[in-house]
């Protein structure tokens, strides 16, 4: 087996968060001494995708016990209470739909060969709170061409685990189970699009989706489904859980838009947590060099 577990990554090779921090002085620096080039790849990918924008880490504490995992319950303190006990080993990734290589793959089988996993920093926004994560992750772009997707396989649905045994919140009625997600299958094969397996260096705990879950950081965090077993490759726009749960709340795109107010309350500033005032929120969540592309001619303000 050739994937390179958290775990098994030396601390050595995990980006620094102060380095990190200071990573545009950093890039000023090996530009002007022409040294950029000698970085290693993923690092090179990492400087050059981040946005503009303050990314000091968000402690990983907080990262760890404030979460949505309506599979838990429905408060932002459930998850970390109750998803310790959901059974991550092992786990099947089915891989379904328009492709030539559809089938039920180990999850070590689907992320291999992609040895090491990258280490990226992501902000992620989420309606009026953001949080910046160290994902741990391999952007989608790089496992989706394995399977071969036909001519027909406009979008990529992904699903949750369907296990009330486990996930007690699935023995209510709170959301129409299992939890749905898709993207546009050019949105998928963005680099910046990421199946994240871990965070700050370690494992993905639970709370946080383990262990495996989707990472789209110029979208609201509904997006970012979590625990995912299965992939299917479609023609049409696939249903999405908070698409159908509020159809006039959250659309099936959910770009990040200070100029679109969800209906009950302005998504025009966010808290970040760990700090006390708010601040601006940026269109597509800072990365519009990089997006906005994806959407043109579409009217945003329809295509929420
Ligand atoms: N995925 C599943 N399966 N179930 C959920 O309830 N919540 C979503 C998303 N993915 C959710 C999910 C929402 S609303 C948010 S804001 C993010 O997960 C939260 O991710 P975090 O807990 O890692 O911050």
């Amino acid at each position: 087996m050739l994937i390179q577990r958290p775990a098994d990554i030396p601390p050595s090779e995990i980006t620094p968060p102060e380095l990190y921090a200071r990573r545009r002085e950093f890039l000023k620096t090996t530009a002007a001494l022409g040294i950029s080039a000698l970085l290693p790849g993923a690092w090179r990918e990492v400087w050059a995708a981040a946005p503009a924008d303050d990314l000091k880490p968000t402690p990983y504490k907080d990262i760890t016990s404030y979460n949505n995992f309506y599979e838990f319950g429905p408060s932002k303190t459930d998850p970390a209470e109750y998803a310790g006990s959901l059974k991550t080993k092992p786990w099947t990734v089915t891989v379904e739909g328009h492709c030539e290589k559809p089938g039920q793959y180990a999850l070590e089988d689907f992320l291999a060969p992609h040895s090491p996993e990258e280490r990226i920093y992501r902000l992620r926004c989420v309606e009026a709170w953001s949080m910046v994560v160290p994902w741990l992750g391999i952007p989608l772009s790089k496992i989706l061409p394995r399977f071969q997707p036909t001519a027909s396989a406009k979008y990529v649905e992904f699903t949750t685990l369907l296990d009330p045994a486990q996930m007690p919140g699935q023995r209510t009625r709170l959301l129409d189970w299992p939890y749905l997600e898709g993207l546009r299958m050019d949105e998928a094969m963005h680099p910046l699009t990421l199946l994240a397996t871990g965070l700050y260096g370690k494992e993905l705990p639970n709370q946080n989706g383990a262990p495996l879950r989707l990472v789209a950081p110029w979208k609201y965090g509904f997006k970012s489904i979590k625990s995912i077993v299965k992939i299917r490759f479609v023609e049409q726009q696939p249903r999405t859980t908070w698409a159908s749960e509020g159809p006039s709340e959250y659309g099936f795109y959910a770009n990040v838009n200070p100029e679109v107010d969800h209906p009950r309350w302005s998504q025009k500033r966010e808290r970040r947590i760990g700090e006390l005032f708010r601040r601006d929120t940026l269109p597509f969540n800072g990365y519009a060099e990089q997006v906005a592309g994806l959407y043109t001619g579409m009217d945003l303000r329809k295509n929420y």
